[in-house]
């Protein structure tokens, strides 16, 4: 397929003006996923912006929002619900404000990013889990808040103290209150996100379409999609990125994407991909709650150039079973021409030496010794990924100098269907001589032992790190020689990649 990037092909700008016309909608979608869609904030995602409209139209959503709890529905068509729809059959401030924190960032009503039912009113509670109608959703929300197998929020930030505060309302008969508009609740304070709030004017669109058009990806009803969008870099040897903005276009859908390095191998057009290939190194990527990301002025991101290929890989997450599921997502960037003091790029930490028994656990641990470095390197971004046996995986960084260390990255309780990233913002900077410790632990369930490999029956262990300046690490590492600096991985015996 010709690039059709540079060109921004008139169907896609329209996407990106049709965002920008709403501003609204990023300023109040931001506030959404900062803080959940209850009360005011559910007015603001769900009236004031122009998507409810295409939301509706699958029904179900506007369904049960009209159907809240016998008080918030009638207030529902009103931007005013939080002033004048305080009524009895509310969910109480103090459990509003733990979900808000926690969980309707994505279980908004409407949905957002592949969630798969709203948590925004006690009928949301009490109806039958859309994934196992024998129980209902207050039942699944207890068992998915606790233990280790696909915990709610993927990243296990639910605190002990706020998970006890849901399960005892579930517990006391999920009682309603006049709630009214709950301090703590909405939060204005929050920066924009989206294409028109980035400081600089992209000059870069990479958006999901169907094959050979300018239309948006039909997403099928299927519960998890790695879809790739393969294009031929439009950039030339010295373009470097220095700020982007995602473009979530049909977000009851969308989990989260990744931008990747191709090369003239990788196919073209759209194609279904596996969740990460070692031919397809990270550029970067968004999940919900990832704002914009601006280099800092000494930095820009290093690109694909000439004859090689960006890949936008999208996880959709359609079980929901939205049919009229289209998406134009995607990322929009700001480059330049005038290579920036220092190139960003992408760190890999992590091991290959994965060799976990049938029916037993192991737990890999990898240190990236950094003294070969004759610099600081500043790290903005760690990304954990594993396969479905892992069950957690963290980065450490210890300090040389004696003092302590940090978690860059810590993911107790892995869950493959919900990879969640790290960004570093101020960037951590990294001092010669540190450690960077990578730890995956694995639970092999199966009757044979897994070893590394890319298929989804072999396991992974990567923290994928965007740091500055990349080529810091173009020297020999501990693992491997120069060319392999930047795979910081333990690979044992035999090298298998790049
Ligand atoms: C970053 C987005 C996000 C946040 C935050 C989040 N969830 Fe989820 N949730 C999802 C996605 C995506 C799914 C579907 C995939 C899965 O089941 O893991 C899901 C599924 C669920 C399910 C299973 C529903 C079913 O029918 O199978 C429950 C229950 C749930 N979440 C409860 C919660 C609770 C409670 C919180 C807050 C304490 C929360 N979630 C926070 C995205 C999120």
């Amino acid at each position: 397929m010709d690039n059709r990037l540079s060109g921004r092909p008139p169907a896609w700008a329209a996407k990106i003006a049709a965002v920008r016309d709403v501003g609204v909608w990023d300023t109040n979608l931001l506030r959404c996923i900062a803080t959940g869609a209850l009360a005011s904030a559910l007015m603001a995602c769900g009236s004031d912006a122009n998507t409810p409209a295409d939301n509706c139209e699958d029904g179900d959503n506007c369904e049960t929002s009209d159907g809240t709890s016998g008080g918030s529905g009638d207030s529902g068509d009103a931007t005013g619900s939080g002033e004048d729809g305080a009524q009895a059959g509310d969910i109480p401030c103090e459990v509003q404000e733990v979900l808000a924190a926690n969980c309707t960032g994505c279980h908004s009503d409407p949905v957002k990013f592949g969630a798969t039912m709203p948590l925004a009113s006690i009928e949301h509670f009490r109806v039958p889990a859309v994934t196992d109608p024998t129980v209902s959703v207050a039942d699944l929300t207890l068992a998915r808040m606790v233990g280790t197998d696909r915990p709610m929020p993927a990243d296990s930030s639910l605190s002990d103290g706020d998970r006890g505060i849901i399960e005892a309302w579930i517990a006391a008969g999920m009682p309603g209150e006049d709630a009214g508009e709950c301090e703590g609740v909405a939060d204005d304070g929050d920066d924009p996100w989206g294409p028109d709030t980035l400081p600089c004017e992209p000059d870069q669109l990479f958006l999901a379409h169907n094959n050979g058009t300018d239309e948006g990806f039909n997403v099928p009803e299927v519960s998890d999609l790695y879809q790739c969008f393969a294009f031929d870099s439009p950039f030339t040897d010295k373009t470097q990125g220095i700020a982007w903005a995602p473009v979530i276009d049909d977000e009851r859908v969308v989990h989260h994407w990744l931008l990747l390095r191709g090369d003239e191998t990788t196919q073209t057009g759209t194609f279904p991909c596996s969740a990460i290939s070692l031919d397809a190194p990270m550029i970067m990527g968004w999940a919900p709650g990832t704002p914009n990301f601006i280099m800092p002025d000494e930095a820009g991101l290093e690109l694909p150039g000439p004859g090689e290929k960006i890949i936008l890989q999208i996880h959709y997450n359609n079980s929901a079973g939205h049919t009229d599921a289209i998406d134009s997502s995607g990322v929009a960037m700001c480059t330049t021409e005038e290579p920036r003091e220092h190139a960003a790029g992408t760190l890999w930490l992590g091991s290959l030496q994965i060799d976990v028994p049938a029916g037993g656990t192991q737990d890999v641990v990898s240190d990236c010794d950094t003294s070969r470095l004759d610099e600081p390197v500043h790290m903005l971004l760690s990304w954990p990924h594993m396969h479905e046996l892992g069950s957690a995986i963290s980065t450490e960084l210890i300090r040389a100098n004696g003092a302590g260390s940090e978690m860059l990255a810590d993911v107790p309780a892995w869950n493959f269907y919900n990879q969640v990233y790290y960004p570093h913002l101020p960037a951590v900077v990294i001092e010669p001589g540190d450690i960077l410790r990578t730890t995956c632990s694995y639970d092999n369930t199966t009757g044979q032992t897994v070893n590394f490999g890319e298929g989804t029956g072999d396991e992974m262990c990567f923290d994928f790190s965007i740091v500055y300046p990349i080529t810091a690490f173009d020297v020999p590492n501990p693992f491997g020689p120069a060319e392999l600096g930047r795979y910081c991985v333990d690979f044992g015996e035999d090298i298998p990649f790049p």
